[in-house]
């Protein structure tokens, strides 16, 4: 049994979401012929409440185009210092869109309504000027907390008083959803342009949505083709992502349960210093000063876990579909046993 807990990214796709893979009907997407991405493409707007969707290989490819969409070049991003485009993305931005990001710090992890305003640079020459505002729901790295519905609408309105494009990296936005019992379209139409995931938490193999007004995304088309992201008959993987969101997104519910139950479960252990509260999928705890991190990632890889490191003290475990109810009794009993 293999317990893989590095990332919701590593799930497999289930028989029946192979099977809908095989059945697709396809097309060369590059003309707009592929049907199965069309359908896709369809149903992940009208579920957001906006226009149109493009069918994007990753979620970096998606946070990228939008960038391009909401920025020209010499100006700047506003987004949480957490954010997954400052960390992950390779700076992207500088290269394909040629702006900065001003990395933003807060005490919970979510960049506030007034820290927009006060960040946002004045008019001047020789300043980048501010023109986006991005965040992240949920925030991967702050431990899967997320904005609720009123934060979310705050910061729409103030984007929209200061004349700022507001992005949702919504990578993980349905692990939100579940938990709040919002629907994507209460909350599409609060932003500009949103990225949703599709082969994290949903388990598809495959790629994420960039969802926006027709026009932009026929604008994105084109910037995704000059980035290389042209892709022909892959309504295979659309299939699958048709299929994870009909039938994978309530299956979130039983994810965080788990993480939950570990949360409890960590709070227990003396090895433990400390855990970030657990709001979704995600858990991150700290060692104790004394424990190597490399010594219990080795204990628990010798015992068929694998997790990774998030920092010199720090253990990320993500929950995802194919963490099954008979594999938590392993996983306690060798979190129980652990002798440092
Ligand atoms: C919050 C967030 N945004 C974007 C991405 C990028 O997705 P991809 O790995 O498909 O490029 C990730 C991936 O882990 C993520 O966690």
């Amino acid at each position: 049994m293999l317990i893989n807990l590095i990332s919701d990214t590593v799930t497999k796709p289930v028989p029946e979401m192979l099977e809908a893979m095989m059945q697709a009907e396809v097309g060369d997407d590059v003309f707009g012929d592929d049907p199965t991405i069309n359908a896709l493409e369809k149903k992940a707007a009208s579920m957001f409440g906006h226009e149109a969707a493009l069918f994007c290989s990753s979620g970096t490819l998606s946070n990228q185009i939008a960038i391009r969409l909401n920025t020209q070049p010499l100006e700047e991003i506003i987004c949480h210092k957490s954010s997954h485009i400052f960390w992950y993305e390779t700076a992207a931005y500088a290269m394909i869109s040629n702006v900065v990001i001003n990395p933003i710090d807060s005490d919970d992890g979510k960049l506030h309504p007034d820290q927009i305003a006060q960040n946002q640079k004045p008019l001047i020459d020789w300043l980048p000027y501010t023109s986006m505002v991005e965040i992240e729901n949920s925030c991967n790295r702050e431990g899967g907390c997320y904005y609720t519905y009123a934060e979310m609408e705050a910061l729409s309105a103030e984007c929209k008083r200061l004349n700022l494009k507001f992005h949702l990296d919504g990578a993980r936005i349905f692990n939100v959803l579940v938990e709040t019992g919002d629907q994507p379209s209460d909350i599409g139409p609060m932003f500009d342009t949103i990225s949703v995931c599709l082969s994290k938490g949903l388990g598809a193999p495959v790629g994420s949505m960039l969802i926006s007004s027709a026009e932009n995304i026929k604008k994105a088309r084109r910037i995704r083709k000059s980035l290389g992201g042209g892709m022909r008959q892959a309504g295979y993987l659309a299939a699958a992502g048709i299929y994870a969101l009909d039938h994978h997104i309530e299956k979130l519910r039983n994810d965080h349960a788990k993480a939950r139950h570990t949360e409890s479960l960590l709070k227990s252990l003396p090895y433990i210093s400390s855990i970030k509260p657990v709001f979704t999928n995600i858990v991150i705890f700290d060692l104790a000063a004394q424990i190597s991190t490399t010594h219990f990632l080795d204990y628990l890889k010798s015992n068929g876990i694998l997790a990774t490191a998030f920092g010199p003290k720090t253990i990320r475990f993500v929950f995802h579909l194919d963490i099954t109810e008979s594999m938590m009794p392993h996983l306690e009993k060798c979190l129980k046993s652990y002798l440092p």
